[in-house]
Formats: C-alpha cells, structure tokens, sequence
C-alpha cells in the first residue's frame, strides 16, 4: 500500500493490540459480565428429593424444599436473576389449575424477597397431558390460538399475584403480549415485566429440557412437532416481524430462542429496536458443550466464556444460560 505523496505506508502491525493481556483488555469491545445473566430452575411437584438433570450437569430438578437451599447457593455465586420452570403433577384437558406455581413463587419471594428478581416462564407444555404448549382441537390436529391465549393470560395474572416480577412466555401464540399485558394492566399489575420469548425456534436443540420439563409433544397425537406454532429456522423475517410485534404489544424484553445457530438475528434486531435482547443458551447447545468438556475436547470454563463473548457481541444484553451460577468464578478466573 503506497500513500498518495509516493512513501511506504507503514507495515500494519495488528498484533501489538494482542500482545498482553492488558492491552487486548483495553482493545477489547465487549465485556461479559456475571450481572448480565439470568439462571433458569426447575420444580417438579412429583419429587421427593431433587434429581440431576440428564445431560445438563449441575443442574438439577428441585422440590418445593430443595429449591430454597439452590437459590441461596446461587445469591452466594453472584446470581440474581431466575428463569422459574414449574412442573406440575397433575396433567389437564380443562380446568387448568396454576397453583403449584403461584405457590413455588409466593414462597421463593416471601423467602428472598427484593433479593431476586424472579421470572417465570409461561407455557402449557408441562400442563397438558399431550405436551403441546397449548389447547388443540377436538381432532387433535391444530392448536387453538385464542382459546390458548386466554388461558395463558389467566395464568400470567396468578404468577404476577403471586409476586413474580416477570412474566416470560414461551408458547408462540399470537397475541399473547398483548393480552398477558392487558390483564396484568387492569390488575394493578403494571409493574410487571413481560419478557417475550419473540424469536423462539423449532430447533431439535430443546431436548434435555423436555426430558425434565415433562413436555415432549405425545407422539399419541396427531399435530406432531411444535413448527405450526415456533419458528422455522429458514425464516428470518419471521423473527424479525414477531419480535417487532411483540414489542408493539408491550414486551419489554425480547428473546432470541436457541442463541448460538441464531445470532444474525440478534444482530439484525439490535440494528432496529431499542429493547433490551436476551439470548437462551438452551439446553442441548449447554449439552454439547458438558459433553465435549467431560470427554476433554474442550475447555468448559473458558468454551462457555467464549460463547457467551459471542453472544454479547452479536447484541445481546443479557444471558439465559444454565451455567448462570458459574458466570461470575469462571469470568474472574481468567
Ligand atoms: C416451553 C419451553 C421450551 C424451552 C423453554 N421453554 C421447550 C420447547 O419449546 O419445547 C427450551 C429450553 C431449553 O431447551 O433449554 N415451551
């Protein structure tokens, strides 16, 4: 490269900004930081003691009792924030009953009050016997958006009497913001939040949760699959347009659902929307990783570091990952 008066540009010597660690932290243009993430949890009303998830290491299925001493070992790790999966015992067709849930929540806030700021996802999936994330129809073919919508909105009021600070629902019907912020606004619920799973995919990476969650979709049934209701990965637009309409009706946060094979998404919603963009690292990509670290492929501290680097970077603010509990020892450490 020659500058115009005729001279030799300098050589360009990238690599003096990589030279130290001190230099390539002052270089650097993202920073992750343990505050950015969100800790999901589980509560299966049928235990009586608390299993390890399969797959997800260190994760673990609570009981009503063995929740509490999981959360004070996370406020203990750095962790504040909590994605609460509640599974109940009993399956419904009709008269669906949320107090299982309501419970778990009234005592995890009675117990740790301001101390945690306390999500709880909003699905059918765990209710219902066939594990779709809503009502279907008689035959069983197609699942009934308004019918579900309303129920959803339902449980969303008794979660936020119950003291939930946020609402996060994850079923994928349409409309939903916009009714769960309605009822919880002629509730004198306007305080909390609604966390939009907006841009969440039908991706064969949810296995492990399912497993847990109780909530594979019954193979009895004959709407196979959740891809009349999640988005298909080969549609952008879908993405960009529900997270746009998801916020037009009231999210305040919005979701990109799995995060590693979806990051141009987060890219291409932080170039349009102010709303803060959270990224779930799901289950089977935490999988992958546990796996490739237990058989010594990968570093794990810093392979999920890495990842989670990529997930700032791409526009993410905040992090739903199941090692939410290791984010502050694993980012001091290096
Ligand atoms: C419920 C729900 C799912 C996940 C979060 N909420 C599963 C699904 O849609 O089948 C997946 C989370 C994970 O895999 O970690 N609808």
């Amino acid at each position: 490269m020659a500058h115009q008066n005729g001279h030799q540009a300098y050589k360009m010597n990238f690599r003096r900004l990589r030279s130290n660690q001190h230099i390539r932290e002052l270089a650097a243009t993202v920073t992750v930081h343990h505050k950015e993430f969100i800790q999901p949890l589980f509560v299966d009303e049928t235990l009586r003691e608390r299993e390890p998830v399969r797959h997800l290491n260190e994760v673990f299925s609570d009981t009503t009792d063995s929740i509490f001493a999981q959360v004070e070992a996370d406020i203990a790790a750095g962790v504040t924030k909590f994605l609460l999966f509640p599974v109940p015992a009993e399956k419904f067709e009709q008269n669906f009953r949320f107090d299982f849930a309501s419970d778990v929540v009234q005592s995890l806030k009675e117990r740790f009050g301001a101390d945690i700021w306390l999500a709880n996802d909003l699905c059918l999936c765990s209710y219902t016997a066939h594990g779709h994330c809503g009502l279907l129809n008689a035959e069983g073919t197609r699942l009934l958006n308004d019918d579900t919508v309303q129920l959803l909105a339902d449980y969303a009021l008794h979660l936020a009497q119950a003291g939930a600070d946020c609402i996060a629902p994850s079923d994928m019907t349409d409309g939903r913001i916009h009714a769960i912020r309605q009822k919880l606004d002629t509730h004198n619920l306007d305080h909390v939040a609604v966390m939009s799973y907006s841009s969440k995919f039908s991706s064969k990476f949810y296995g492990p949760f399912r497993d847990v969650c109780k909530s594979s979709p019954s193979a009895q049934i004959q709407l196979s699959g959740r891809s009349t209701y999640q988005i298909s990965p080969d549609n952008l637009n879908d993405a960009l347009a529900s997270t746009l309409r998801d916020i037009e009706e009231g999210a305040d946060i919005v979701m990109v659902k799995p995060a590693l094979p979806y990051l141009d998404i987060v890219t291409r919603l932080g170039d349009q929307i102010l709303t803060p963009i959270a990224v779930y690292h799901v289950s089977g990509e935490y999988a992958a990783v546990e796996l490739m670290a237990e058989n010594d492929i990968i570093e794990r501290d810093a392979a999920h570091l890495e990842l989670w680097t990529s997930f700032k970077r791409a526009g993410a603010s905040i992090i739903i990952s199941y090692a939410a509990r290791h984010a502050k020892a694993w980012i001091h450490a290096v």
